[in-house]
Order: structure tokens, then sequence, then C-alpha cells
């Protein structure tokens, strides 16, 4: 068995073949002068796992194009980060189930699919082969715990979220609860936990996403107004889109960290560890 792994997922692929205690496959990747991608995969062995995550429309053909280099494997895919998955539903006459079609190509030629914390479960469906989740809650927890933190309060953006910021929280028997929107007026808002005072003890806001990261940035001024002593965000997929690490940031907020399901420099947490333990029993 080798790992084998597109260009947006390297550090967490050679970490899964150290874990694995396997081999990486080199993988010269190009571009014809149209613009057009291009790959050349090494050699390889009877069982390839790889590993790619779908972050934006060149990384999926890039993936597409590793699949289809890898012939004559038994190939099993990790998708560590799904795009477009949260578009799982049609809302309206015309509009496409975005999650299914790309599940639907990703399904062609592995044997099975890995995904991390996708959005919805539901997508698993949509693939037309075995496809499981495995979930990061424990390593965010960790995290957490790495933190040292007094008494932290463990806080999801929005009840929808709870459960994984439960599964977060079990970790280390913390606090959990889910903050709550309040229409103060027309155009005032206010934003405080449902249940627990944040006052006086360090908020962590945990989540599946950091996209535009505009609840949380929203949140943290509000956490500190009703004293928290510092605010953190953990999250499992970085997006981070349109400069919302360094808006999160500049407001304040004490550190925004991410797992390397998309690799970025505030990657503190590795998904190796899970994904190998996920592929050994399957
Ligand atoms: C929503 O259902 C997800 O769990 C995340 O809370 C959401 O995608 C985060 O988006 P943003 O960072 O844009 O607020």
């Amino acid at each position: 068995m080798k790992v084998i792994c597109t260009e947006k997922s390297q550090i967490l692929a050679t970490q899964l073949a150290k874990v694995l205690k396997t081999t990486i496959v080199d993988v010269k990747f190009s571009r014809f002068p149209d613009g057009e991608q291009f790959l050349e995969a090494g050699a390889l062995d009877d069982e390839t796992i790889i590993v790619g995550s779908v972050v934006d429309s060149d990384s999926l053909v890039q993936l597409v194009l590793l699949i289809d280099a890898c012939e004559g494997s038994e190939k099993r895919l990790v998708l560590p980060y799904m795009a477009y998955a949260r578009q799982d539903k049609k809302f309206r006459t015309g509009e496409p189930v975005s999650a299914r079609a790309i599940a639907r190509i990703l399904s062609q030629g592995v044997a099975d699919v890995t995904t991390v914390n996708i959005h919805d479960e539901g997508v698993l469906g949509h693939f037309t082969v075995p496809a499981r989740n495995i979930s990061l809650a424990r390593d965010l927890g960790a995290w957490i715990r790495s933190l040292d933190l007094e008494n932290p309060l463990i806080l999801a953006p929005d009840d929808g979220a709870l459960a994984f910021a439960e599964d977060v929280g079990s970790f280390g028997s913390w606090d959990c609860d889910h903050l709550e929107k309040t229409r103060l007026s027309g155009d005032k808002v206010t934003m405080s936990p449902k249940k627990l005072s944040a006052a006086n003890r360090p908020v962590v806001i945990v989540d599946d996403i950091i996209s535009t990261g505009g609840t949380i940035a929203t949140a943290t001024g509000m956490l500190y107004q009703q004293e928290a002593t510092d605010v953190f965000a953990v999250c499992v997929h970085g997006v981070f889109a349109g400069g919302a690490y360094v808006r999160l940031l500049s407001g304040g907020i004490r550190d925004v960290v991410c797992s390397n399901t998309i690799e970025r420099g505030c990657s503190k947490i590795s998904a190796a560890d899970q994904i190998a333990r996920s592929l050994r029993i399957c």
C-alpha cells in the first residue's frame, strides 16, 4: 500500500503515510500552455490511498486526474475537505445539488471514500461507493486542553453546531453552550451564550467550518463586552474566505486554529491519526 496526494494535501498525506508506515508516491504536477492541468505519478503499489481535499475547481480537476492516473491499483479516496458539500439540497427549481454532483464524480474508479467532518452526513449517500465520515472532535479537544485554560466555556456559534461542540467539550468535561442572537431593534442584534455566562472565563468557539468568520467576529466583540477573559476559535476546516483569518485576529480574538484538512499556517491539528485509524478498521 502507498499514499498519493494532490498538491493541496501534501502535508496531511505525508503525515498519513508516516502513521501508516508506508511511502508516498512522487507526483509531478504541471500545466499545458493553455492552462490545462497535467500530472505524472511515480510507481504505484497494489493498493493506493489517494488524499485530496477539494478546496476549489483546480483541486477538483487535479484529484479527478490523479484518480485516473492510479488506474490498475485498488484505490481508496480520502477527501479531507469537500467543497460544495454545503449545497446539499435543491432550494429552488433550477439549482444543482452540488454535493451530489461532486460526490458522483469522485466515486468513479475508487473502492471507497473517507470524509472528515463533512458538513452533513446525508451527503455520504450521494457517493456511489461506500463512504464514511470521521470526526476530529477529540483532536480539537486535545488542542483546547493544550491551552491549559481555567474553566473554559465551549461555545457553538448556533444551536445546529452544538452537538459537535459538545463532542469536543466532552474531551475535557468542559461546560458547553451555543450562541443565541437577540434582536434589540431593527438593526441591532446582540449575541450571548443561551444558558451560561461568559463572564470571567475564557471562551472557545468551536465549529466545523470557518468560512467568512462573520458570526465568530461579531460574537467575539460581544463576548468581551460580557467580560470573557479570552476568546479563541477552533474549527476543522479553515476556509477563511475573503480574508476572514485577518479580520478575526484584528477583531481581538486571541487565536484561531484549524486542522490540516485545508492546509494553512494555523493548521495546528492533524487529521492523520484519525484517518489512519479509520482506514485500518475498514
Ligand atoms: C454552518 O452551517 C457551518 O457549520 C458553519 O457555521 C458556517 O459554514 C460558517 O460560516 P461563516 O464562517 O461564513 O460564518
